[in-house]
């Protein structure tokens, strides 16, 4: 597929997504999501791709959804309202499984959808100027599709503050809410998620995978509950060929292969 709306570029086994509509933002239609959606189900089957790296062109990360491509909507029929919000519903749950790490360059300002893909990434690395908001209900609209992913980040608490009051909030608040991971100097934001690109290359990329979808079922379910799942992760990690050369290349004092 071609892309209009994304810049996709391959380093090794690491994906640069970057959104390119910085005229508006990289606010996102139907179009960004059609693309969005292709891209990460292409990319979510491809086992070469260890980290994925998601950022915005221009002066920001993302203003959310698209408000133009908002306001047309009201000529659509119910049924088209919904197929076009299961659209992005699915476009944000397909980034969230991606099965390989993803880290957010989040600069400028990260707003509604824009703050909803910051908490779809595992790691956030967050210029200090950046801006984060729920701001949907500014606008009479509200955090939908994107609350399952913003709520499990920040936690209930803020979200009935966020959510509610539709205020903008700064970088170092969202570290604090867990939204974001580092807060650096603009000009130093390629240079520190080069620094994660690095620590998750030094992992296991079948360990990660597995790390990344054990917390997923463990944050559904209690820790009762998923004893035997957590029991049979290991199990099966201790006996793989990652596993086994992770340890005998500690005990040998050299480098895993991998
Ligand atoms: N949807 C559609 N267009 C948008 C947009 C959005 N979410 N956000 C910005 N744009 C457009 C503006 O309308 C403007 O278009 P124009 O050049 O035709 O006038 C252009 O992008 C630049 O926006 P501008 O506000 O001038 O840029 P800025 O750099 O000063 O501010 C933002 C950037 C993101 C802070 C600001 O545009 C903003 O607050 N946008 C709304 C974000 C929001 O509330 N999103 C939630 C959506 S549910």
């Amino acid at each position: 597929m071609g892309f209009r709306y994304l810049d996709v570029r391959r380093d090794g086994g690491v994906e640069y997504l970057t959104l390119n509509r910085p005229d508006v933002r990289n606010a996102f239609n139907d179009g960004v999501i059609t693309e969005i959606t292709w891209w990460a189900d292409s990319v979510a089957a491809d086992t070469n791709v260890r980290v994925v790296v998601l950022a915005g062109a221009g002066p920001t990360f993302c203003a959310g959804a698209d408000l133009e491509w908002m306001r047309r909507m009201a000529d659509y029929s119910h049924q088209q309202n919904l197929d076009d919000a299961s659209d992005m519903a699915r476009m944000f749950l397909t980034l969230d499984r991606l099965p390989m790490a993803v880290i957010g360059r989040v600069h400028g300002a990260a707003l509604g959808g824009g703050t909803g893909l910051a908490a779809i990434c595992d790691i956030v690395v967050a210029a200090d100027d950046a801006m984060f908001g729920l701001t949907e209900v500014r606008l009479g609209l509200i955090p939908a599709v994107i609350a399952p992913y913003v709520i499990g980040k920040i936690g209930r608490s803020a979200a009935r503050e966020l959510f509610l009051t539709g205020v903008r909030f700064g970088a170092e608040r969202a570290k604090t809410l867990g939204l974001a991971h580092a807060v650096v100097p603009a000009s130093e934001l390629d240079h520190t998620v080069a620094g994660y690109v690095k620590d998750l290359l030094a992992g296991a990329p079948g360990a990660i995978r597995a790390a990344k979808q054990l917390i997923a079922e463990c944050a559904k379910r209690s820790a009762g509950e998923t004893a035997t799942l957590c029991a049979e992760a290991i199990a099966l990690r201790r006996s793989s060929p990652e596993g086994q050369e992770g340890i005998r290349a500690f005990l040998e004092k050299r480098a895993p292969k991998w």
